[in-house]
């Protein structure tokens, strides 16, 4: 009789496949990135990324809400605020639009799940640089650093439990780690974007924050031709007290994300970040694809690929398909 081996025995019935899946996702593992808008008394809808909006103060309370209910595992905050200036001001200030909207999230959802902050100055700056630029326009990294620390310190006393450092300047964390700890932060985490590329699929996202930006972040971010690149970014923000890891993007670095999750002794999150959602949707919109497979299937990939996270802009709806099938 052949052949005698035969993996389709364990693909028989959906109560066997079920029995044997090697990797699932539960709500808990998504989180939600959201943006808070300076001035808004109305959600708008952010063109390139169909169903996700700015939020008004109000309706980020909310969605948050609607979030929590759904069992999601965290909540990322961006702010887009109504001024721009060269150091990004906007960033420290405790009224700040991206502070406030912590304070806000903290007193709707509380400690009934993780708020997180993206703690980067490219929304507030009026160039759209990840930082403060020196004489000849280019970022000035240790000067970054300082306004790094106070903007963790400002966001911490907000009510963020984790800051979350994205602008890829050299040392980030460890400026970050100290400057919390010597303000009595000694709790709040930091979820280091440690292999951070520099990558075409943020487009839809640089119109959610309104960037500034001309130019490009090469002299920051990763080259994507680079993996053994994003180990060493890990190591170094390992070494330096990072609580978490993220690879970012997700789909397209599924490699550097299955690296540096062998290689790191916390959990690892991935960014499944604005183009791989807008151009899904776009293909859904067409009729091209099956939104809800589609989506399945690229979050179980990147748990698959060895992430503990996921950062998505599907995290409430897809948390809600979760915990029905469970
Ligand atoms: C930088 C930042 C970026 C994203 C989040 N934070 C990228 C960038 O503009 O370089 C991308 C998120 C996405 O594309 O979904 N503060």
């Amino acid at each position: 009789m052949y052949p005698s081996h035969r993996p389709r025995r364990l693909r028989r019935t959906p109560a066997v496949r079920r029995l044997v899946a090697e990797t699932s996702v539960e709500p808990r593992h998504l989180v939600l990135p959201m943006f808070v808008r300076e001035g808004l008394a109305e959600p708008v809808e952010i063109s390139s990324m169909p169903g996700v909006v700015h939020h008004s103060r109000d309706t980020l309370r909310r969605a948050a809400s609607e979030a929590v209910a759904a069992g999601v595992g965290g909540l990322m905050l961006f702010g887009v605020p109504a001024e721009h200036d060269a150091t990004g001001s906007g960033a420290v200030d405790p009224d700040g639009i991206l502070n406030t909207g912590l304070r806000d999230l903290a007193a709707e959802v509380g400690d009934a799940t993780v708020i997180m902050a993206d703690t980067c100055l490219d929304e507030f700056t009026d160039h759209g640089h990840c930082g403060v630029l020196d004489e000849d326009g280019v970022v000035d990294n240790d000067r970054t650093l300082q306004v790094y620390g106070e903007m963790a310190v400002a966001q911490a006393e907000a009510g963020a439990h984790v800051i979350s450092p994205s602008g890829m300047m050299d040392g980030q964390v460890g400026v970050i780690r100290e400057s919390l700890d010597v303000t009595g932060f000694e709790d709040t985490s930091i979820l280091a974007y440690s292999a951070k590329y520099a990558s075409a699929f943020y487009g839809p996202f640089r119109e959610a924050v309104d960037s500034q930006l001309s130019g490009d972040r090469n002299t920051y971010q990763q080259d994507p031709a680079n993996g053994r690149e994003g180990l060493r970014e890990a190591d170094l923000d390992l070494a330096e007290g990072a609580d978490m890891v993220m690879v970012k993007p997700a789909m397209s670095y599924l490699d550097v994300l299955r690296d540096v999750a062998g290689l790191a002794d916390v959990p690892v999150a991935a960014y499944q970040v604005s183009g791989e959602y807008a151009m899904i949707e776009a293909a859904v919109a067409r009729g091209w694809l099956d939104r809800k497979r589609t989506v399945q299937e690229t979050l179980t990939s990147i748990r698959r690929a060895g992430a503990d996270v996921v950062l998505t802009y599907w995290a409430t709806e897809a948390a809600q398909w979760y915990r029905e099938s469970l």
